[in-house]
This record gives C-alpha cells, structure tokens and sequence, in this order.
C-alpha cells in the first residue's frame, strides 16, 4: 500500500505534483480560472472575507489572506476555529465564510461553520473529502481533490488547499474587475508550473537525509520567513515538532527582536525562508542579526548566503508562488527524514489523530 515508500507520508509528499494537477483540471484553462462549483451570483452583496480552520488547514488560510487583499482586493481575516467559537464574533452578511479542512470532520471548524449558517452567512468550503459533515453543511464546496491521505501530518492536502486558495483568489480578482490581464496572465503562468517545481523539489531529498544527522540536537528550531513564507514558517514548525516531538517555533522574520531572539545561541536552530522573489533583503538582514548572535543558520534560498552554517539551494523562480511550493516541499522532507533518524513513527505520531472530532 505504501507503494514501496517507508511512510504514507513519503509517499503522499511524492505524490504532490500528481494530485495537484488533479487540482488543476478543468479549473485552470487558457487564459482564466473557472470554478463550476460557483455561480454567477456568487459574490453579489460579498465585500469581505472571513477565513476559519485548525492547525495546517488554518495556515493554509493564513497564506490565502495575502493572496486575497493582493489579487482579489478583498479585506481578509482569518481565525482559529477553536478561538472563533466562543469569541462571540461580529458576523455581516457582506462577508463570505469560508472554513478549510482536509477531513470535513474536525468538530471546532464544523461548529463555527454552524455558527456561520446561522448568522445568515454565505458559506464555501474547501475540504478533501467529499460528503463529510462540512462539505453536507457549507452552502458550496470546492474539492481539493487531493486522494486519501493517512500521514497524520499533513502535505499533500496543505498543497491542493493552498493551490485551490490561490486559484480562487485569482478568480475573484477577475470577478471583481481588479486584475490587469497581464497581472493575471503572470499569475496563470506560475500557476501552470506547480506541478513540475513539486516534482523537481523532490531532488532535495537527499540533501534533507544529509542534513538531518546533524539538526538533531540544540534547544529549538525557529522557522522564519516574511509575508507567504511566514505561514509556511508556522506549517514547517508545526510539521516538525508533530513528528519529530522537537521544539519548533515559527515566527514572521521582522518579529525577531521583539523578543524571540533573546533565545539565540549556538543550539538554536534557525531555518530561515530566503525566497528570492520577495523581500529578499529585508529577510536576510533578519538571519544575520540570529547568525550574529551565533544561532546556526539552515538557509533555503535560490541565493548563497555567506553567513548560512547550512544550505539548502533551491531553483530560480519568477513567482514568490513557485518558491513557496518548493521550500514547502523541502520542510517537508527535511521534517520527515529528522523524525525517521529519530526512530519514530511519522504516519502515527504520538498523541495525536488524523481526524479531531471531537473539541
Ligand atoms: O482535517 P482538518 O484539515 O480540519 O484538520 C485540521 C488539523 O487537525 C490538521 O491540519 C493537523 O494540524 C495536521 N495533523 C497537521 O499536520
């Protein structure tokens, strides 16, 4: 069943560039997103968006608001469904409620889509398994169609929820009449290269085995990045401790000296999200302040980074996008290959299930 991979997770992380093409068909054609899910009037009285989910779902949410305010102009919040229950929250009915969920079954985000309804809200869901308690209850539900997952730590279903996120931002953005066609020919041509950069972000995998023998030991891990790269910092650090029980933290770069650097020293680990295509320098100059203070430094970037203890070189990208998938690709792995070395079992990591139905 694992295909001749050690986990279900190495096989589900293999199978990204497969299933996100499924993702894609029949959603992304020549020149526009079309989402047969989503009908003409869809968006009518809509001037906000209100995102909700748990743990890698709700990263994924938090990468979808930078791409909502960017392409769609739409205002964005996202919220933790355990906290958005009992916050008695404001709820217009300008605003779209859309919850994310890989099983359709976790009971906090179910409850606030409840919750949601009966405010009157218009509801979408973006979840993985078709007939589950969410998709029965959301008024519309955009399939990520990502084939069962059993890794407990979830990839693959943080790719195909991420892709359909950006998709429908895009979509949006056209809805609304905010796009430029150039704007969104750039974005469609990024989106048509995913599933290659997640096949070609597999070549890394070694490096990640190398690399592993020596981020073992030390006090922490801080995963940093900036803009789409911080929730992705957050998704690597809550892919590291879930399955290799280390502490990890993951924090948006220019919070550093706000107080988590008084933690650097030579046993901090720092892996720091140096994408080339977006604030490149305003990140860098937040990983020489940590090497400075002798944090080793684990670099994933396209660029040489001198003060780096380690490197892990991605390709050259022309979408900040492009370069999100693949350092995806890389925690994923590097979090796998450093919980194997370990002696645990990724695809069933203690004190955890794949389904948390119950608050
Ligand atoms: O099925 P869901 O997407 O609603 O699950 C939400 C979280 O329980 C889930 O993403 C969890 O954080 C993963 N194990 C992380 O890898």
């Amino acid at each position: 069943q694992k295909g001749g991979y050690r986990f279900f997770m190495e096989k589900e992380i293999y199978e990204q560039y497969e299933v996100m093409s499924d993702t894609m068909i029949g959603r992304v054609l020549d020149n526009e997103i079309s989402f047969e899910e989503i009908d003409e009037n869809f968006l009518d009285g809509i001037s906000r968006i209100k995102l909700c989910a748990c743990g890698t779902s709700y990263h994924a949410a938090l990468v979808s608001s930078y791409l909502f305010e960017r392409l769609s102009k739409l205002p964005v919040q996202v919220e933790i469904a355990s906290e958005f229950r009992y916050k008695e929250p404001l709820l217009t009915k300008d605003t779209l409620f859309i919850v994310i969920s890989q099983s359709g079954e976790t009971a906090d985000t179910l409850e606030a889509l409840k919750m949601a309804k009966h405010a009157g809200l218009k509801t979408l869901a973006i979840c993985n398994v078709d007939n589950s308690s969410i998709v029965r209850l959301a008024d519309t539900t955009i399939l990520t169609r990502a084939g069962i997952e059993k890794g407990v730590a979830s990839t693959k279903a943080f790719a195909t929820q991420v892709m359909v996120l950006w998709m429908l931002s895009l979509y949006f953005g056209k809805r609304c009449g905010v796009l430029e066609d150039s704007q969104i020919n750039k974005e469609l041509d990024a989106i048509g290269h995913v599933p290659t950069v997640l096949k070609n972000a597999l070549d890394i995998h070694e490096k990640c085995k190398r690399l592993s023998k020596r981020y073992l030991h030390g006090h922490g891990f801080f995963f940093i990045g900036r803009d789409i790269f911080y929730p992705l910092a957050l998704e690597g650090a809550l892919k590291l401790k879930e399955i290799s029980y280390l502490h990890a933290e993951g924090y948006p770069a220019g919070e550093m000296k706000h107080g988590p650097i008084a933690l650097a020293d030579a046993e901090l680990f720092t892996i720091a999200l140096m994408p080339k295509t977006l604030l490149y320098d305003k990140t860098k100059s937040n990983v020489e302040e940590l090497s400075a203070r002798d944090s080793t430094i684990l670099a994933i970037s396209p660029e040489i980074f001198d003060l780096a203890d380690d490197f892990i070189l991605t390709h050259n990208h022309n979408h900040p996008m492009l370069e999100f998938f693949e350092m995806m690709v890389v925690e994923q792995l590097l979090a796998m290959e450093i919980a194997i070395r370990l002696g645990n079992d990724v695809d069933m990591p203690r004190n955890l299930a794949k389904s948390v139905t119950v608050e």
